[in-house]
C-alpha cells in the first residue's frame, strides 16, 4: 500500500486472481470470448489476441475479421473460429455485418474490441453502435475502439478499457503532454465517472477501479516496447475476464503476468531479442511461474 487508496500488485495478488479451473469445465463453461478485431493492413493485431485469449486459458475464441485478411488469420491460428465480412478496400463492421455479430456477441462472455481495427468512419459508428446497443455487457475495449469513443463515452460500464498515455489523452480530450505530468487525477476520474476499469499502460502500467482505487504493476520492462506487445495483453485479459466474470481480478492478474511473461523473456533474449509473438507464447509459463 502506497497511498490512500494505491496498491502495489504482489505475486500473490496475480495469483489469487487468476481463474479457477474446476476439474469438470466444459469448453463452453471454460470461458467464451469473441474478438472483433484486424484490418487489411493490419492481420497481425487480431492474431496475437486471439491466439493469446487461448493460452490464457479461455475454452472457445470466436474472431471476427474482414475477408481481407480471413485466410492468413485462418492459416495462422488453428483452434480459434474464424468469421470473417466483407471489407471493399474499408472497415468490415458494416451495418449488416454488425448486425450479423450480434448473436456471437450475445454468446460471447467478454467481447474484445480494437487491436488493429483500423479508423475509418463507419467503424467508428460501428464500434459506438456496438457498444451501445449491448450497454453492460463485459468488453475489453483496446486500440482503434478507444480512438473511436473519443465523443461516445457514455456506453462503458461494466468494461476494460486498455489504452497507452497516447490512445488515453485523445480518449477525454487532452493533450498528451499535460496528460503526463501527472494522469492519474485524470484517470481515477474517468473510471470513477464511467464505472469502467481503466488499465493504463506505461512503466509502469497502472490499473483504476470505479471505487477511485488504484493498483501499480509491479513488473516488466522495456524489451515491452515493441509493437504487438499491447495485442497480447488484451487477450490475456479477455481470457481471464470471459474465465472468471471478474472484472478487477482479470484486470490485475492479466496485466502482472503479461509483462511476468516479458521478464522471462528479457532473461532468456535480453531486452533487445523478444517479440510479441514471444511474449504471446510466454504467457503460459508466467501462469505456471506463478501458480
Ligand atoms: N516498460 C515497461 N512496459 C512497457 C514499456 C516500458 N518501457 N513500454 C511499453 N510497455 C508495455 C505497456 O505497458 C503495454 O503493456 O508494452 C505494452 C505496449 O502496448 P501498446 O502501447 O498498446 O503497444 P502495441 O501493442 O504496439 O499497440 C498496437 O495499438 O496503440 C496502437 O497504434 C498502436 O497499432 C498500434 C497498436
Ligand atoms: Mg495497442
Amino acid at each position: 500500500r502506497l497511498e490512500t487508496d494505491t496498491y502495489l500488485i504482489e505475486p500473490e495478488d496475480a495469483f489469487v486472481n487468476i481463474p479457477l479451473k474446476e476439474p469438470d469445465l466444459h469448453k463452453y463453461s471454460a470461458g467464451k470470448v469473441l474478438l472483433i478485431a484486424g484490418s487489411r493492413n493490419l492481420p497481425g493485431a487480431a492474431i496475437l489476441a486471439a491466439e493469446t485469449a487461448l493460452r490464457a486459458g479461455a475454452g472457445a475464441v470466436i474472431l471476427a475479421v474482414p475477408d481481407s485478411i480471413s485466410e492468413t488469420v485462418r492459416t495462422k491460428i488453428g483452434s480459434a473460429v474464424v468469421i470473417s465480412y466483407n471489407d471493399n478496400g474499408k472497415g468490415f463492421l458494416t451495418e449488416e455485418a454488425t448486425s450479423q455479430l450480434e448473436e456471437k456477441i450475445c454468446w460471447a462472455d467478454t467481447i474484445a474490441i480494437g487491436p488493429g481495427l483500423g479508423r475509418d468512419k463507419d467503424t467508428i459508428n460501428a464500434v459506438i453502435n456496438i457498444l451501445k446497443k449491448n450497454n453492460g455487457k463485459k468488453f475489453v475495449i483496446d486500440a482503434d475502439a478507444i480512438f473511436a469513443l473519443a465523443n461516445s463515452k457514455q456506453y462503458l460500464k461494466n468494461s476494460i478499457l486498455t489504452p497507452h498515455l497516447g490512445e488515453f489523452a485523445n480518449l477525454i480530450g487532452i493533450a498528451v503532454e499535460d496528460l503526463k505530468v501527472n494522469p492519474i487525477p485524470h484517470a481515477k476520474k474517468f473510471a470513477a465517472k464511467n464505472k469502467c476499469h481503466l488499465v493504463l499502460k506505461g512503466a509502469p502500467t497502472l490499473i483504476f477501479n470505479p471505487a477511485g482505487e488504484v493498483f501499480v504493476n509491479t513488473t516488466g520492462n522495456q524489451g515491452m516496447a515493441k509493437f504487438g506487445t499491447g495485442d497480447v495483453l488484451t487477450g490475456v485479459i479477455s481470457s481471464f475476464l470471459a474465465q472468471s466474470g471478474n472484472n478487477e481480478a482479470s484486470a490485475i492478474s492479466g496485466v502482472y503476468l503479461h509483462s511476468l511473461a516479458a521478464d522471462l523473456l528479457a532473461e532468456e533474449k535480453t531486452i533487445y531479442g523478444f517479440t510479441a509473438n514471444d511474449l504471446m507464447e510466454k504467457i503460459p509459463y508466467a501462469i505456471k511461474f506463478i501458480i
